[in-house]
């Protein structure tokens, strides 16, 4: 691993992974290409703009003819693709935008890797690998008692967006199969952690309540996620990068399944004792079950046997020692959630998902 392509570097796991890359890696050069959507800000990769071993670029993994330049331009060796819409409940909404970037722009850059990497007789260059970033949701959703989700577990996506990303996943398969790309994929779970865009249930939920604003718990709140902070992820997928089987996929997940409304009430209690002048204690009163999510899935459960036996790999942090510092992050960063709530999207995206609720 010499020089590094990200793609969607300036999300919220893809930034927290280039900074991973940078403390961990020395002889490297990571380049970070993004479009800059709504979803991704430059700000989240403020410690790292200055450092010599880090470049952005502003593109659209669809482009190609721009993708194939640059990899040959750079001397690319390793793609690490995150690039992706990540919102299940955007999908929902409006599920084109969905199709065109994580199929259609996964497609664009295995097309950009197949040409500039796979030599005739499908030889490809010497220690290059494409590295997908996938998800749980792929797997669909489990019964009660039901078995965690391994490897070989069938694929059964259920909302737009884990069609969308199980579609990617056959794609980069296939190019591997067909065209003999070097490649691997990470199914991981839930992420939480710094950075992460005030959309996703654990930012909402911390930023409303102190706030004091209402707590939306989708139907009963007794569904089930697989939380994992972020910096585990980052670990994995370098992991799987640097002593992953080529051709292998990896199940990542935390090993903490509380049911959505646990997770709300542990963050309530968590900012009453951190805010104990808060005028919004306790911040459990402002929980609200709300509509739920149509196809809503009931649980996830990834079995992580494989990168822990093959890897030595399992999540270093718990659920309430993450929570506690994911807490403290988005306190200590008021200027961070204000530039991404002064986002016109943002304030639409809320009137949207939650006003008829
Ligand atoms: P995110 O929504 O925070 O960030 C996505 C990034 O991709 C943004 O910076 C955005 O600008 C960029 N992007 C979007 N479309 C692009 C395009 N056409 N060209 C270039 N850049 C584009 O996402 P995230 O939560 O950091 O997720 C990253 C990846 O990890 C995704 O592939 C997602 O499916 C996967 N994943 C996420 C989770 C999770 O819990 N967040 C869990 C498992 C897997
Ligand atoms: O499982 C991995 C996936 O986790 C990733 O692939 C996705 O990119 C990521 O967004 C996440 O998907 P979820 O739909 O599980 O995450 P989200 O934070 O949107 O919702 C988590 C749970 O909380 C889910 O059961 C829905 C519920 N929820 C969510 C929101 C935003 C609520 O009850 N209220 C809310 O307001």
């Amino acid at each position: 691993m010499k020089n590094v392509l990200v793609t969607g570097g300036a999300g919220f796991i893809g930034s927290n992974f280039i900074r991973y890359l940078l403390h961990t890696e020395t002889d490297i050069h990571v380049f970070n290409l993004d479009a800059l959507t709504y979803a991704g800000s430059l700000e989240n990769l403020k410690e790292v703009a200055d450092d010599v071993r880090y470049s952005f670029i502003q593109a659209n993994i669809t482009d190609t003819e721009f993708v194939e330049q640059f990899l040959a331009k750079h001397k690319i060796d390793t793609i690490v693709h995150f690039a992706a819409e990540s919102h299940v409940d955007r999908s929902i909404l409006g599920p084109r935008q969905f199709i065109e970037t994580n199929v259609m722009g996964t497609f664009s850059m295995l097309e950009a890797a197949r040409n500039i990497w796979i030599q005739p007789q499908n030889q490809p260059l010497e220690n290059v690998r494409f590295h997908h970033v996938s998800t749980d949701e792929v797997f669909g959703s489990l019964a009660p008692g039901e078995p965690a989700w391994t490897e070989d577990t069938p694929y059964s996506p259920n909302s737009p967006y884990a069609a969308s990303k199980a579609s990617s996943d056959h794609l980069v398969r296939s190019y591997g199969h067909t065209y003999g790309l070097p490649y691997t994929i990470t199914n991981c779970s839930n992420n939480y952690g710094p950075y992460q865009f005030p959309e996703k249930l654990i930012p909402l939920i911390i930023l409303n309540a102190i706030e004091g604003k209402p707590l939306p718990v989708y139907g009963d709140g007794q569904q089930i996620r697989d939380w994992l902070h972020v910096e585990d992820h980052c670990e994995a997928i370098h992991l799987v990068l640097t002593k992953g089987a080529v051709g292998s996929t990896y199940n990542i997940g935390g090993e903490n399944q509380p049911a959505n409304l646990t997770i709300v009430e542990t963050i309530c209690e968590i900012l009453d004792e951190l805010s104990p002048a808060s005028p919004h204690k306790p911040h459990k009163n402002l929980i609200q079950f709300v509509k739920d999510r149509p196809g809503h899935d009931r649980r996830y459960d990834m079995d992580t046997h494989k990168i822990s036996v093959e890897l030595g790999w399992r999540p270093r942090h718990t659920l309430t020692e993450g929570l506690l510092d994911t807490i403290n992050w988005y306190l200590a960063h008021p200027e961070w959630v204000t530039a991404i709530r002064q986002q016109q999207a943002y304030q639409g995206w809320l009137d949207a998902n939650y006003t008829s609720r």
